[in-house]
């Protein structure tokens, strides 16, 4: 097995891995400890694989979420899905939660002919280089994250709130927790502030230099660390332009269910706090 460096500090494409052979525990240990210092695995896979392979894969990297009785999803801009279609700003999945997830696992299933990217960057690798006054200044800091409500989905608002320096639960090493997408204010700090602080953190983790495009290829199989990894999906996926499907598997410690409760508690307990404070 072999892994090539796709950008500097994180993601690496595999090859020498028979995604559809029987794998033993030597390979496994590999594809882990490849998986912790690479955040993000690519295999340009031949074939789609059954669903029930792409759920052992992401078992051999932790426990995979229950959805309502299924552990298989998908995001797909056909009809009748959900989140599959629109443009998406820089996030990583359920930073508004207590428990965001662990990581995500995608086939692709079908792709529009002219293409179709994710870009990705590292919280461990943008970390590692922002510079250390800027470390030093965001290091007693947290920003609540942000999902507001959505009348299509009849979501309700949900938020939690973390440190801008995470230590990583797995690797213990240092990131960068903060998303375009969810991260609404720094705590600690007056608005116009914690404004100007966030622009300055975003400008850099979304620097082009700290980004991997991927393009995707029919039947690419990802794998990565949803602490350590965020994505952005820079442009939307119109079926005009043709299906874009991509099978879902997600590491997670607790049920889809279970999470939503818990971010259900955790917000009315902050909302409560805000009402005090
Ligand atoms: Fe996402």
């Amino acid at each position: 097995m072999e892994f090539r460096p796709l950008h500097q500090g994180f993601g690496a494409e595999v090859s020498g891995f028979d995604v559809m052979g029987s794998t033993g525990p030597a390979d496994i240990a590999a594809l882990r400890a490849a998986y912790d210092e690479y955040q993000l695995l690519v295999f340009r896979c031949d074939e789609d694989m059954p669903p029930e392979r792409q759920v052992e894969i992401s078992g051999w990297i932790g426990p995979v979420m229950d959805s309502f009785g299924s552990q298989i999803g998908f995001l797909s801009n056909e009809e009748g899905f959900f989140g599959g279609r629109e443009r998406l700003p820089w996030h990583f999945d359920y930073t508004f939660t207590e428990t965001p997830f662990k990581g995500i696992s995608l086939q692709a299933v079908a792709l529009p002919s002219a293409g179709t990217t994710t870009l990705f960057t590292s919280n461990i690798a943008n970390w590692a280089s922002l510079p250390p006054e800027l470390q030093r200044r965001v290091e007693p800091l947290s920003t609540r994250h942000r999902d507001t409500d959505d009348p299509v989905s009849g979501k309700a608002e949900v938020m939690a709130d973390h440190p801008i320096r995470m230590t990583h639960p797995r690797t213990g090493k240092p990131q960068l927790f903060v998303t375009e997408y969810h991260s609404t204010r720094i705590n600690e700090l007056a608005a116009d502030e914690s404004e100007e602080l966030l622009a300055a953190l975003f400008a850099h983790m979304y620097a082009p230099e700290n980004v991997h495009e991927h393009r995707w290829q029919l039947h690419d199989f990802l794998l990565w660390d949803n602490w350590a990894i965020q994505h952005s999906r820079p442009v939307e996926a119109d079926p005009a332009d043709g299906i874009r499907s991509l099978r879902r598997v997600t590491n997670s410690d607790h049920s889809y269910e279970d999470i939503v409760e818990r971010a259900r508690l955790n917000t009315e307990e902050l909302r409560r706090a805000e009402e005090v404070g």
